[in-house]
């Protein structure tokens, strides 16, 4: 079952594994899903301008995260619901980050809880949380991270509400874990978040503090200055505001802003070993992958998990090497000329091959 020797026949078994509701659930976005199709669009209009004659016989991808070691530049990021796609759910995507050698994010919005987790496999791990509390819910839900040995907190910032999902809202379908923002009737703790939020965390609690939905300088910047310790580009994957600009664009005014002060993390539309070496010219330090990590969990669970994460190394290790880059700091926004996209951009433009393995 993991057995799959390319991305593509991993994305088909998990096709075939996934009922509609759950496939729609993953590979979905909002409304219109416009700014899904603008984070692949994007990435797929950088072409590489490769060098030559560069020594490439030993290629680095190692990289470090919050003291993490990691064996690529690549995090999984918090999923929603990813019980849904295999029953191991953040259980087994720890599982997996452990055995290859990289670093999760666990959502508060799935299955098992963040403390068996903890329990179940050893960290470093980081801890993403929806707001469904007050200030003191929040403050105790922190501690307690630290207490279980989360490395890193992490708060969204591009969900204060939640969007309508037509997909979803079509065919009835409600995520597993429920609907990320407060329920219906509640007070939404999620939409009332602020920059005092921030500060109030920074204040409070010594644990390294990523802010994940930022898109623009300004917001970059303010980041930097409230003392957040990492500054995390992402659009949710297209699956909030719609009509966004793609992430990957976003990213050098990010870069620009942050001035090398924190890591700069991006996702949105990665999806294959060169969208990760485009994402890294472009100024990122770490990207994120999340329809990958839950497409490669619908495939078959914490297995497929390693194998996908494997066959995405040796594909950014044979990027990196055919572009003439030997090391992460040889990557730069000169190896990259933007061009047409050669297709039509969609979720699952980057297995072209798909239709062929039917
Ligand atoms: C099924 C699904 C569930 C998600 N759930 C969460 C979540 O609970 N918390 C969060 O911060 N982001 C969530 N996201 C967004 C991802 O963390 C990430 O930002 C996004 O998937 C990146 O875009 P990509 O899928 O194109 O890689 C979710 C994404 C998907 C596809």
């Amino acid at each position: 079952m993991s057995k799959f020797r390319s991305l593509t026949e991993a994305v088909k078994l998990a096709r075939e594994n996934l009922s509609q509701g759950d496939w729609d659930y993953l590979v979905g976005a909002a409304d219109t899903e416009t700014s899904l199709r603008r984070n692949r669009g994007a990435v797929e209009s950088w072409a590489f301008r490769p060098r030559i004659l560069n020594d490439v016989s030993d290629v680095q991808t190692a990289t470090q995260l919050l003291g993490t070691d990691m064996r690529i530049p690549v995090i999984l990021p918090p999923i929603g619901s990813v019980q849904a796609f295999s029953p191991g759910g953040g259980t087994a995507v720890a599982q997996a980050a452990d055995e290859f050698g990289t670093l999760q994010i666990l959502s508060s919005a799935c299955a098992p809880d963040f403390e068996t987790v903890a329990r179940e496999v050893p960290g470093p791990r980081i801890y993403q949380l929806y707001l469904t509390g007050d200030e003191g819910w929040m403050d105790e839900q922190i501690q307690r991270s630290i207490e279980a040995g989360y490395t890193g907190f992490c708060l969204t910032a591009d969900t204060q509400v939640y969007s309508r999902r037509e997909r979803d809202i079509l065919k009835q379908y409600t995520p597993m874990s429920g609907r990320t923002a407060s329920p219906a009737g509640d007070f939404n703790y999620q939409a009332s978040m602020s920059w005092d939020t921030v500060a109030h965390i920074k204040q409070k609690f010594a644990i390294p503090l990523i802010v994940k939905g930022v898109v623009v300088a300004e917001d970059a910047k303010r980041c930097v200055d409230a003392g957040v310790d990492v500054v995390y580009v992402s659009n949710h994957g297209g699956r909030q505001l719609d009509h966004s600009r793609a992430c990957i664009d976003s990213l050098p005014e990010v870069v620009e802003a942050v001035q090398g002060r924190v890591p700069v993390i991006v996702d949105g539309g990665f999806m294959r070993g060169a969208d990760v070496v485009k994402g890294l010219c472009l100024g990122a330090d770490i990207v994120g992958m999340g329809r990958f990590e839950g497409l490669c969990m619908a495939a078959g669970g914490k297995d497929a998990l390693v194998r996908g994460l494997t066959i995405l190394e040796q594909e950014i290790r044979i990027t990196m090497a055919l572009a003439g880059a030997a090391t992460l700091a040889d990557l730069k926004p000169s190896l990259l000329e933007r061009l047409e996209p050669v297709g039509t951009p969609s979720v699952l433009s980057s297995f072209p091959l798909l239709s062929e393995i039917d």
